[in-house]
């Protein structure tokens, strides 16, 4: 054992300690409950005359303005925000709403560029003087179906890729420290902490994040609501400031699966500025779904077929071995539906691609094919290349950001009590000394990387039984958890094969940190995702409500190393 835990009970029910007041709790909105509510039921609101998407939008920015001085979730308000409101009221009340969007305030991550009066930074004040060319195009197809862009979530700076010592998770130069509404001395993980954690504080309807390898799923987990990471080349990646053009997806955080449903909807599609879109269509992968018919309920699970990669992902990792028990009776219940569950359906070689600890590259790998090896390559050329597509900007290549982030001192937070804690701007270092030559080793690392987790998951999800017979599997059910500053695996794999998963909240641990139920598939299997991911949410139906303990902590940084973490190497 590399690392001790104290083991402790799991309890499934949301805790809420004796004594304790909830100091944040949700008002009503004119008279109306939005506490937890789902797009349908503000659709309802808006049809029947008894809310407005104008009295909702300010609701929300009360509630913003109320939790943002001890959360952190929010990087800023749309200042146009209500204007908007205003005009897609008037325009339901002449043509009827454009569709379940309508009038519904979300949250962008910050590295999502939207052509308004918030600056689009990746929490770096290093981007605050620049001005993007358009809309990404995430954002203007959310404008198209009538969504109220109502500002930018906080996250950690450059999704994480701007420091690896140090670092706390969760924080941007811009935002400060996004902060978990369960628990506040608890991590939130990254590096969509504020999209997550706004969607649960109940600061908007819905947000959208961004993934390089865990960004959407893992705040999500520890948010407790639905996450849902997309296949590259479901939804253009274009005018997102890039982690690693070769993996990054764009994709919802939800209260429900229908709530995100709606919002892959009017996200996917194929974008002439994003090549994987064009790709995924020619193929014949990505034909045009409606995400939304797919939700389902229990009874999806009669006949269902799922397989549980034990080897490493259930079996070592610090998380998963914590929650097994809560997690194993998830899999009792849908059993006891007509689910059927396969034990020990591996992914081939997963020892040579995935940490057994926790989050992070296999220690017994060779250098030269860990992922950092072409994900520093495609960070600098990714930036390098967002930088010079700006409209206006002080800063424009790679290497300018790195010097401005060097003599500003990146990534500086401040504790509490006058203490600065500086992390640096290290990992940009790495990526600056690869100059982004896409050189063999480049593609040796990243080819192996991709195949393996490709072949490995299809290979898992076409299960053989003992006695020979082949099953073809509906998804894998993975752990999304986390163990102290432990987290989840469950993000690198489909990360880098490029395929999607989903998670969705199954309970908390006794420190009120929420945990969650990963399923991953094939290529472009969105929609069956779907099906699956709401079918076991409504049999699990975990319903959690933050309760803001230690609201007012000054802790900083939340450091998620753990012992099996390989060090920096010289
Ligand atoms: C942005 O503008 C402000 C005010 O003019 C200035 O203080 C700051 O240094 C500028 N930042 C960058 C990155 O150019
Ligand atoms: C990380 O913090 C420690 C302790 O403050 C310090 O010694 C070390 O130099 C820091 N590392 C970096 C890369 O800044
Ligand atoms: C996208 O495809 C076009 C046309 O094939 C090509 O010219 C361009 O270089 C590609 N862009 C990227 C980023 O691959
Ligand atoms: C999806 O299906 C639902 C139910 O059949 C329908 O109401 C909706 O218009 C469809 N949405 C799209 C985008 O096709
Ligand atoms: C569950 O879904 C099935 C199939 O779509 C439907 O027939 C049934 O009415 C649903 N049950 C409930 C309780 O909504
Ligand atoms: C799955 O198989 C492994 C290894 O054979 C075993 O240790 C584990 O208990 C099994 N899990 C379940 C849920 O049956
Ligand atoms: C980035 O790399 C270039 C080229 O080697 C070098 O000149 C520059 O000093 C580096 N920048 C930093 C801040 O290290
Ligand atoms: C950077 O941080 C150091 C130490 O915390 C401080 O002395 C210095 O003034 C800071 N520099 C800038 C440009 O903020
Ligand atoms: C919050 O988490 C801390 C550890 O960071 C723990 O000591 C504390 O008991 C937790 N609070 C609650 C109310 O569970
Ligand atoms: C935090 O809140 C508690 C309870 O409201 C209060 O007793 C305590 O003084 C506050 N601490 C700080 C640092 O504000």
């Amino acid at each position: 054992m590399r690392y001790s835990l104290s083991l402790y009970t799991v309890s499934l029910l949301p805790g809420v300690l004796a004594g304790w007041t909830n100091p944040f709790p949700v008002q009503k909105c004119n008279g109306m409950i939005i506490e937890d509510v789902d797009i349908d039921t503000v659709q309802s609101y808006f049809h029947r005359d008894l809310l407005t998407a104008h009295q909702l939008t300010q609701c929300y920015i009360d509630r913003i303005n109320l939790l943002n001085p001890f959360f952190h979730t929010v990087i800023q308000v749309n200042p146009d925000a209500l204007g908007i409101a205003k005009a897609l009221d008037m325009e339901r009340g002449l043509t009827g709403p454009r569709g379940p969007l309508h009038g519904i305030p979300i949250l962008t991550k910050d590295n999502i560029a939207t052509a308004d009066k918030v600056p689009t930074t990746a929490g770096s004040l290093a981007l605050l003087n620049s001005t993007v060319a358009r809309d990404s195009h995430v954002a203007a197809l959310l404008r198209l179906n009538g969504a109220i862009l109502l500002g930018h979530a906080n996250m950690a700076e450059f999704a994480d890729y701007i420091a690896y010592d140090n670092y706390s998770e969760g924080y941007s130069d811009r935002g400060g420290q996004t902060r978990n509404c369960f628990n506040a001395t608890q991590q939130t993980s990254g590096s969509s902490s504020g999209s997550a954690q706004s969607v649960v504080c109940n600061l908007c309807m819905a947000a959208i994040g961004t993934e390089t390898d865990g960004s959407i799923l893992l705040p999500a987990m520890h948010a407790g609501i639905v996450g849902i990471k997309p296949t590259v080349g479901r939804v253009s990646r274009a005018g997102v400031v890039p982690g690693s053009l070769s993996q990054d997806t764009v994709g919802p955080h939800a209260r429900t699966f229908r709530d995100a449903a709606y919002i892959l909807d009017a996200i996917s599609g194929v974008d002439m500025r994003d090549n994987a879109t064009f790709t995924a269509v020619t193929s014949g992968a990505a034909t045009h779904a409606n995400f939304s018919e797919s939700v389902a309920n229990t009874t999806a699970l009669k006949g269902a077929k799922f397989g549980i990669p034990w080897d490493v992902l259930w079996s070592s990792t610090a998380g998963a071995v914590t929650h097994r028990a809560a997690l194993l009776d998830v899999f009792s219940r849908m059993e006891a539906v007509g689910a059927i569950i396969y034990n020990n359906t591996n992914i081939p070689q997963i020892r040579d691609l995935q940490n057994p600890y926790g989050w992070g590259d296999a220690l017994d790998t060779p250098m030269e094919l860990w992922a950092r090896t072409y994900l520093h390559v495609d960070l600098y050329n990714g930036i390098d290349g967002y930088l010079r597509d700006l409209q206006s900007s002080p800063i424009r290549s790679f290497e300018e950001l790195l010097a401005w982030e060097d003599t500003n001192n990146a990534s500086t937070g401040a504790l509490g009590g006058g203490d600065i804690w500086v992390s640096g701007a290290d990992n940009f270092e790495r990526a600056n000394a690869t100059h982004g030559v896409t050189d063999e080793a480049y593609y040796l690392a990243k080819l192996w990387r991709h195949e393996l987790s490709k072949t490995g998951i299809d290979t898992a999800l076409t299960h053989i039984t003992a006695d020979g017979t082949v099953v073809q599997l509906d998804g894998l059910l993975v752990p999304m958890t986390g163990a102290g500053p432990y987290d989840s695996p469950s993000s690198g794999i489909p990360a880098a094969a490029h395929y999607p998963a989903v998670t969705l909240p199954v309970g908390q641990d006794p420190w009120q940190l929420p945990f969650g139920l990963g399923i991953w598939g094939t290529a472009f299997s969105e929609a069956k995702l779907i099906r699956y991911g709401s079918a076991i949410d409504d049999l699990v139906r975990w319903r959690g409500k933050p309760q803001y303990y230690s609201y007012n902590t000054t802790k900083i940084p939340f450091d998620v190393r753990w012992p099996g973490f390989f060090d920096t190497p010289a």
